[in-house]
């Protein structure tokens, strides 16, 4: 009797689990919304509006000028594509907006490697008023994705109710691992539940969503930043040990390249997302982007941190009176990344610290790598002094790497 339940409880875990083996790294790439809304006047507006030429110029952006290669691969469709509903009930995008379909667009995308992502909304309309995905069709819209060959859903839970959201998100992950396609699962359940236990399962989560997120919608502008990680932090004993390879928390896009924040603060927002192992996924307008937003998004070394292979969620560890906050992240073979933040809106302060002060307790030497600058900080040991010089409402990140001694091998003798 005990194996026989024991079985069967083995049988209803396996048909919980998302299977697809994606994202063991948090996911990059573009994603629509923050920037082009629910944009529609193709008439008004060409260039901006949802629709199959906005999505192909930014493949075009996301292949030719880097940022396939360095890993931004998804680019995904939000809200305000979709038609309505054929004759035998399948979703079917705007004709006009997206004359040749959706499968159109994802083949597009692969022969430029990319992956395409699309949206959809566990209720009876999406956020924005448009179609949405009840219960009774959360089945056929899989199949549909999966015939379209689309690579990730984000599914809404706008116009749900809790207890049809508690059917409807597991009931959509078993129907996306029935399709056979890997297609990466993006939840927004949690941020409907108020983002926290009891009303929120995270281990259910983990198991069923490959990212998810937990709370309100980023707009731009530097506030929606700070609230989104103040919450972040207030809850991180929850957060951070609920994300790892699979499944990430997700603190929503990256307004970079938009209007809402200056230089400092799009490089704040980077390192802070990056630390927090959060999903990369840019909303900005890759046709324009100047070359300096660029190169905060591109940098080689903060997207290795982001990528890391361990996939430990960063930390605040501490707070000072000054309004410094030092984060950190764990990274493969004894490496750590470490941001310096700045709540201060007078000028550069310089903190001192230690890296005992920042609770290293190794016996060894380290050495620094400015993410930013490019400098590197050698001959660090636990006591040894330092100095960072932070902007208003900016970081200072640094990779951290051990120096081993190294291993020669044994001289042998000539004679
Ligand atoms: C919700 C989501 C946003 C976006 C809009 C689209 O608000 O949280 O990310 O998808 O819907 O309507």
């Amino acid at each position: 009797m005990l194996l026989r339940t024991g079985l069967l409880l083995a049988l209803v875990a396996q048909v919980l689990v998302l299977e697809n083996g994606l994202m063991r790294t948090p996911p990059m790439g573009w994603l629509a919304w923050e920037r082009f809304r629910c944009n529609t006047d193709c008439d008004e507006d060409p260039k901006n509006c949802i629709s199959e030429r906005l999505f192909m110029e930014m493949a075009d952006r996301m292949a030719q000028d880097g940022w396939r290669d360095l890993g931004y691969v998804y680019l995904n469709i939000d809200d305000c594509w979709m038609g309505g509903r054929d004759a035998q009930g399948r979703l079917v995008p705007d004709p006009e907006r997206f004359p040749h379909g959706i499968a159109f667009l994802a083949d597009y995308a692969h022969s430029l490697g990319l992956k395409l992502g699309i949206y959809a909304d566990m209720g009876n309309l999406t956020c924005m008023g448009y179609p949405g995905t009840p219960l009774d069709k959360v089945e056929q819209d899989a199949q549909t994705f999966a015939e379209w060959r689309v690579d990730m859903l984000k599914l809404d839970g706008c116009f749900s109710t809790s207890k049809e959201r508690a059917q409807g998100y597991p009931k959509m992950a078993a129907a996306l691992n029935a399709t056979g396609r890997p297609i990466a699962f993006s939840c927004s359940w949690p941020a409907y539940e108020g983002g926290l236990p009891p009303l929120v399962d995270y281990k259910l989560l983990a198991d069923i969503c490959n990212l998810w997120r937990n709370y309100d919608d980023i707009q731009d502008s530097w506030t929606d930043v700070l609230t989104i990680l103040d919450w972040f932090v207030k809850y991180q004993d929850i957060l951070q040990p609920v994300a790892g390879p699979g499944h990430w928390n997700d603190p929503d896009m990256l307004l970079i390249g938009n209007f809402g924040l200056s230089f400092e603060q799009a490089r704040a927002q980077m390192a802070l997302w990056t630390v927090l192992a959060a999903p990369l996924f840019m909303s900005t307008d890759l046709r324009t982007i100047s070359p300096q937003n660029m190169d905060i998004l591109q940098n080689p070394l903060m997207i290795k941190i982001s990528q890391d292979p361990l996939g430990i969620q960063g930390r605040r560890i501490l707070r000072d009176k000054d309004h410094i906050e030092v984060f950190k992240r764990p990274l493969s073979e004894g490496t750590s990344a470490l941001v310096f933040f700045s709540r201060r809106k007078d000028m550069p302060f310089h903190y001192h610290t230690s890296l005992a002060q920042l609770n290293y307790t190794s016996s060894g030497t380290y050495e620094a790598q400015n993410v930013f600058s490019g400098d590197i900080i050698s001959g660090l040991r636990d006591e040894t002094n330092f100095t960072v010089i932070i902007n208003p409402s900016g970081v200072v990140m640094w990779y951290l790497y051990p120096i081993k001694k190294l291993d020669l091998p044994e001289r042998r003798s000539q004679e």
